[in-house]
């Protein structure tokens, strides 16, 4: 099969890392991967913020439960947020902060396309990928997002959108969940 289908095909979100550090060589190919998507107007709104020190990203994690007891309502969220054990990024050893510049009106499609080209580039060299959309609610998208920019140095002007987290699988990936079906019309 076609390498590049079968990467889109055979990647699982993985949610089990070993400890081993991304290789340098390789985290920059996907980094790259995600520098090459397609934007509108070409703008390329996105910055990356990359982290590496598991404490680092363990702090994260816990201060984004935090911030989310603080701000949210929702119970479901809540009893999230209040789980010790729940780890948003499942002890992954890199963790990419994608933030966005607003004020291009595809920012947010724009760096959706670089996490998939990320994602993608991550199955090619055979690392596991997380797409998280869970620490925009708990605190992206709550006035805590001040303190996060300040701390981890992200420009005035961009918008902290999503995280995705890679390492090396732990687990043999699974099938995946099934698609959908009737989501397509060829219509003539
Ligand atoms: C925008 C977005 C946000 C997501 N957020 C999370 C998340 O916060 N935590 C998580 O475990 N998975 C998250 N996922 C992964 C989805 O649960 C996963 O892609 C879906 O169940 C399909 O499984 P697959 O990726 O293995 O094909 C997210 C995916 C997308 C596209």
């Amino acid at each position: 099969m076609n390498e590049v289908i079968r990467c889109i095909k055979v990647r699982r979100s993985c949610r089990s890392f070993s400890d081993e550090p991304l290789k340098q060589n390789e985290l920059e190919m996907i980094i790259e991967a995600g520098l090459w998507a397609p934007s509108g107007n070409n703008k390329q709104p996105w910055y990356f913020t990359v982290i590496r020190n598991k404490n680092t990203i363990e702090k994260i994690n816990e201060d984004a439960k935090t911030n989310a007891l603080k701000y949210l309502t929702d119970p479901k969220r809540l009893s999230i947020a209040k789980n010790k054990d729940f780890d948003l990024f499942y002890e992954a050893p890199c963790l990419v902060i994608v933030s966005a510049d607003m004020k291009s009106g595809t920012a947010v499609a724009d760096c959706s396309a670089a996490i998939q080209n990320m994602l993608l580039a991550a199955e090619s060299l055979q690392i596991g990928s997380l797409w998280n959309g869970i620490i925009r609610r708990f605190w992206f998208e709550t006035p805590g997002v001040e303190k996060f920019k300040t701390i981890y140095s992200i420009p005035e002007e961009y918008t902290p959108l999503f995280a995705v987290v890679f390492g090396y699988s732990s687990k043999n990936t699974s099938k995946g969940p099934e698609r959908r079906l009737n989501t397509v019309n060829y219509y003539n």
